[in-house]
């Protein structure tokens, strides 16, 4: 088994599963952390397969292999497109830019080095979302023909944050929303054709941007894509010992939900219940019969392998980069969403319908 030394870039919020994960890799033997705040490196104290290290001293070191990007939106192309032209393997969080002119340059830099570079959607390793897959791969609901996604959330990114101080008026569909738009496109297996997106006035007074949208898509074969996002319905959470935190949220205001539609049964998962199950369409003489068939539900201790599973992403990438494989979600690949994510954010602008072709995409 080969062992290489890996460093992760930004050790905020994100960065800190990031370098959990990498500690935990089998392939991973020392571990750099660059980050401009001292504080967040003395997490780690104590352990000592980690140091704190320069942009500059991991670029030039040789045995660091594998460089993984979670830093704000905008520096990750700077940091992404270093770290490939001095020959590392890069594991970058979405979204892949704040414009697709840096989306592009990354996957120039991509191609022309040759390197490994995998973009993390990481709600493709989720187990919920896989069971999902695996049902419809498997054509338990027939052909997927409407996706209905729903998010309702809490508004928890705070005042004078590079989030809340991001002027895009769509910044919320790359940052957040990219991974429930990169579902529909996993969940079709298909590139969006149009897409009509809206969002009401804002109720988040500090934040320079919108927050909420309503975004339908038309996919090939007229199948369709619907996802409705609102933030500040979700009641804010204050801990209370006496509730687990999904079992309150599963009836506060939360919701993030799919429904998945075939032409044979639908598929409906529930991150605030816990839940996926699947129905089964058959003809009777006088109606469509529906019934649940499937039924799979998860503990509080799996919360994470289920549903944002960024850690059991970074186990796998390490491993597919270590055995010489291809990354699962390239930039190309990864640019299919960030196109469907400003197309969203064009079609707010304008008023109308965008489509894929759309030259300024
Ligand atoms: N995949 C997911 O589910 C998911 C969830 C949350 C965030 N993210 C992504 O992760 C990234 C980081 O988000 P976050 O919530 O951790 O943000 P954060 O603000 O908590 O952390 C960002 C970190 O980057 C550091 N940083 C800033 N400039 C730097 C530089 N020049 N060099 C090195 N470090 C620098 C900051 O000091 C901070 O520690 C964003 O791209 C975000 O979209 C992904």
């Amino acid at each position: 088994m080969e062992r290489f030394n890996a460093a992760v870039i930004g050790a905020g919020g994100m960065g800190k599963v990031h370098v959990e994960a990498a500690l935990a890799s089998p392939y991973v033997k020392e571990l750099y952390v660059v980050d401009p705040d001292p504080e967040r490196v003395k997490l780690w104290q104590g352990e000592s397969r980690l140091k704190s290290a320069s942009m500059e001293q991991i670029l030039k070191d040789p045995t660091v292999r594998f460089i993984t990007v979670a830093t704000p939106n905008h520096l990750h192309l700077e940091h992404a497109g270093a770290a490939m032209k001095c020959g590392k393997a890069v594991l970058c969080e979405k979204p892949m830019g704040n414009t697709l002119q840096e989306a592009r340059e990354m996957i120039r830099i991509e191609k022309e080095t040759k390197s490994f570079c995998q973009i993390g959607f990481e709600l493709r390793y989720s187990e919920l979302y896989r069971i999902a897959k695996k049902w419809i791969d498997a054509g338990l609901i027939g052909e997927v023909v409407n996706i209905q996604t729903r998010y309702y959330c809490a508004e928890s990114h705070g005042k004078n944050t590079w989030r809340s101080n991001s002027p895009e008026p769509g910044f919320l569909i790359g940052e957040k929303l990219s991974h429930y738009l990169d579902l529909q496109r996993f969940f079709f297996n298909a590139d969006f054709e149009s897409v009509y997106a809206v969002a009401s006035p804002k109720v988040v007074s500090f934040c320079n941007h919108h927050d909420n949208h309503q975004i339908m898509t038309s996919f090939p074969g007229g199948k369709v894509g619907v996802l409705n996002f609102i933030m500040a319905i979700g009641e804010t959470w204050n801990p209370d010992e006496k509730r687990e935190m999904l079992e309150k949220q599963s009836d506060d205001g939360h919701a993030l939900s799919y429904h998945i539609c075939g032409t044979h049964g639908a598929i409906e998962t529930d991150v605030f219940r816990r839940r996926i199950r699947r129905w089964e369409y058959s003809d009777a003489p006088e109606t469509l019969q529906s019934r649940i068939v499937e039924t799979v539900t998860f503990q509080p201790e799996s919360d994470q392998a289920y549903f944002h599973n960024v850690y059991g992403q970074d186990l796998a990438v390490l491993e597919l980069f270590a055995q010489g494989k291809e990354s699962q979600m390239n930039t190309l690949d990864a640019y299919g969403t960030m196109k469907f994510c400003f197309a969203a954010e064009l079609s707010e602008l304008d008023g109308k319908i965008v489509f894929n072709s759309d030259s300024r995409l």
